[in-house]
């Protein structure tokens, strides 16, 4: 195995920016699944264009589609301007975001600037603070939460839940022992809401149902076929040759939401849909499917890393005119309506088996 030590924090941080947008970490052979859904095309919507409206609400905050950039970065030299790009994105169109985990910012203070300059250049909307499944397992990290939460004045804390990655990952923890109890315990005490997301392999609704049961307030699903985090570790990992059969675990995007939006019935939650958004269409149809926001990460990057901001915005509003298309041709005036909006799903392709 390589020397964990080789690597710290800030150059692994670096590192999964750089793969992310340099290398082709997607999944191979498995996608979100927005191929299986279909609206049913509403040939009597009833509105004029003009009458649709994207805007939605998270977290309290007004947000102008239901899209948010996901928790990426922070913690290195360079995220500091690249979360401001993003934050001065974010404010500009107002949509939501997410900072990357912020377990650097425990370690020292040396590069608290990368995340506080988030709120700077965003003051008005919604921002989510960000830790890992192990660190929330720590009762001295619980106890130092808000110091993290401050530094970006989060309007909610984002546990992400990475047991893949972590595997894979060549100076990983894998003590996942004890992650429930601890977001049991940030929920019940925090003043913000808890966020629960996986980062690429998705969220089952059974795991749906243990974490709102401990107190989750959202449930973003991270699901596979966008960004593989086996894929991003693996091309870090020199033993990647015994492992490369994982770069494609996890649950697709479609089949998360799917099986978690029924919980509705049993929950009051909010449920966020990630995991290879790639379109205005893909948003539409995982708001069909029951998602209340989308968020994507590595695509987003890329058009401000590749390109500029201006590439930002531009992909963001397009994503915006296609949503409102799919919207006027279901006759949806609002994300409430398209939530109900007529869809057709082809099965799963495989089928989950208990064989005895
Ligand atoms: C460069 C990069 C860094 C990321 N770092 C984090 C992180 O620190 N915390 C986290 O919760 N998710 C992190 N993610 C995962 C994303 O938030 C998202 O869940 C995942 O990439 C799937 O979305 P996508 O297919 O749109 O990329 C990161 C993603 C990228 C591209």
């Amino acid at each position: 195995m390589p020397d964990a030590s080789a690597h710290t924090t800030p150059s692994r941080k670096k590192d999964h920016v750089d793969l992310c947008v340099d290398a082709d970490v997607t999944h191979r052979a498995k996608s979100p699944g927005f191929e299986r859904v279909e609206f049913l095309h509403n040939a009597l919507p009833e509105i004029d264009l003009d009458e649709v409206s994207t805007a939605t609400t998270f977290l309290g905050k007004p947000a102008s589609l239901p899209l948010m950039i996901s928790s990426m970065t922070g913690g290195y030299d360079e995220a500091e301007r690249i979360n401001r790009e993003l934050a001065e994105v974010c404010e500009e169109l107002s949509i939501p975001m997410g900072v990357g985990s912020q377990r650097q910012a425990l370690e020292s203070t040396a590069y608290h600037e990368s995340f506080r300059i988030v709120r700077k250049a965003a003051p008005s909307i919604a921002i989510t603070a960000n830790i890992g499944a192990a660190e929330a397992a720590q009762q001295d990290v619980r106890d130092n939460i808000h110091l993290l939460i401050d530094l970006v004045e989060a309007n909610a804390l984002t546990v992400h839940l990475n047991p893949l990655q972590e595997l894979l990952q060549p100076e990983g923890t894998t003590s996942f022992r004890g992650v429930l109890h601890g977001i049991e315990q940030l929920a019940a005490s925090l003043p913000i809401p808890v966020i629960v997301k996986e980062v690429g392999a998705g969220i089952s609704a059974s795991v749906a149902q243990r974490l709102l049961n401990a107190g989750a307030a959202v449930i973003d699903v991270a699901g596979a076929g966008g960004t593989s985090w086996a894929g991003v570790e693996l091309l870090r990992n020199s033993e990647r040759a015994a492992f490369d059969a994982l770069w494609d675990w996890g649950i697709p995007t479609v089949d998360c939401l799917t099986s978690i939006a029924p919980l509705r019935r049993d929950y009051t939650f909010t449920l966020v849909a990630s995991g290879g958004i790639r379109s205005g269409l893909d948003i539409a149809k995982a708001i069909g499917l029951g998602a209340d926001m989308c968020a994507a990460a590595r695509v987003l990057l890329q058009a401000l890393l590749h390109e500029n901001q201006d590439a930002l915005r531009a992909r963001i509003a397009l994503w915006q005119r296609q949503l409102r298309a799919a919207m006027f041709l279901t006759g949806s005036a609002t994300i409430a309506q398209l939530q109900q909006a007529e869809m057709a799903i082809q099965p799963q392709p495989t089928v989950a088996k208990h064989v005895r």
